[in-house]
């Protein structure tokens, strides 16, 4: 396997997608065939989806809570909060996750992208989203007790923005590293961006790329090292953790 050499000036940025999570029980989407209870992902997990039928997507996401519970960080969690414990603020972990596994293993310099499954939103006012792990498995669509809109789950669906201080962070963090940038994506299909597309800002400041995943992913010609194997297993190996 060839190294991840984080000398005195690497700056680490990880991008981590359902595959590192599969090992502690959590299903990828793909692995379902992209399919839902015979429902399209699109249809559970979109702004139009929710608008047709909120109470559909409240039992598909309730149903990845009640899922969640009791589910632990993996050997793969635990080696990246290793790594940013020795590089400090030359690391930074971007998840398109929304399971809350980073968090829960311990990573702090971290963006959740794609938001938090176990975080409620208005889908009307702007109240704050608050932590809520209440599955709502029989369909009844909650509502905001402020404004009495359909409440929603904090997370970025298809055809949403991805929050701008979020990209902002990336950016800020890419300048930092210059060519010393260490790009490493771990267990993620490479076909949903604009996650699938920071391999080429990677490339494009001159930095190194790692790719770790079960399979070669859509965008694995764009990587320069390709580590095909479980996350749990490779992750470890590769940042020597
Ligand atoms: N755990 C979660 O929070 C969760 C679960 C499902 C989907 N999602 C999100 O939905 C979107 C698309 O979902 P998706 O399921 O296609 O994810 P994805 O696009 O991130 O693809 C998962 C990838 O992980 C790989 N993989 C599977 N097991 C692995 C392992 N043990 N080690 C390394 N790689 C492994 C697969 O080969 C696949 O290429 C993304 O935003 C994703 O993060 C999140
Ligand atoms: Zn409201």
């Amino acid at each position: 396997m060839i190294p991840l050499s984080l000398d005195g000036a690497a700056h680490l940025l990880v991008l981590t997608g359902a595959g590192i999570s599969a090992e502690s029980g959590v299903p990828t989407f793909r692995d379902a065939g992209g399919l839902w209870e015979g429902h399209a992902v699109e249809q559970v997990a979109s702004p139009d989806g929710f608008a047709i039928d909120p109470s559909l997507v409240w039992r598909f996401y309730s149903q990845r809570r009640a899922g969640l519970t009791g589910v632990t960080p993996n050997l793969a969690h635990h080696a990246l909060v290793e790594a940013e414990a020795r590089l400090g603020e030359r690391f930074l972990l971007v998840t398109q996750n929304v399971d809350g596994l980073h968090p829960l293993a311990g990573s702090r310099r971290m963006l959740e992208m794609h938001g938090n499954i176990m975080r409620t939103r208005c889908s009307a006012c702007d109240r704050a989203p608050f932590e809520d792990r209440t599955a709502y498995g029989d369909g009844v669509v909650p509502l905001c007790d402020r404004c009495s809109a359909p409440l929603r789950p904090d997370i970025v669906w298809f055809g949403e923005m991805i929050a701008r201080a979020t990209l902002a962070a990336i950016d800020a963090f890419v300048r930092a590293a210059g060519s010393h940038l260490v790009f490493l994506a771990v267990g993620t299909s490479g076909v949903v961006y604009p996650a699938a597309g920071l391999v080429d800002v990677a490339r494009a400041a001159g930095g190194r790329s790692f790719l770790v995943n079960a399979e070669p992913p859509a965008n694995a010609a764009r990587f320069d090292h390709i580590v095909i194997g479980p996350a749990g297993r490779a992750l470890p190996a590769l940042l020597g953790a």
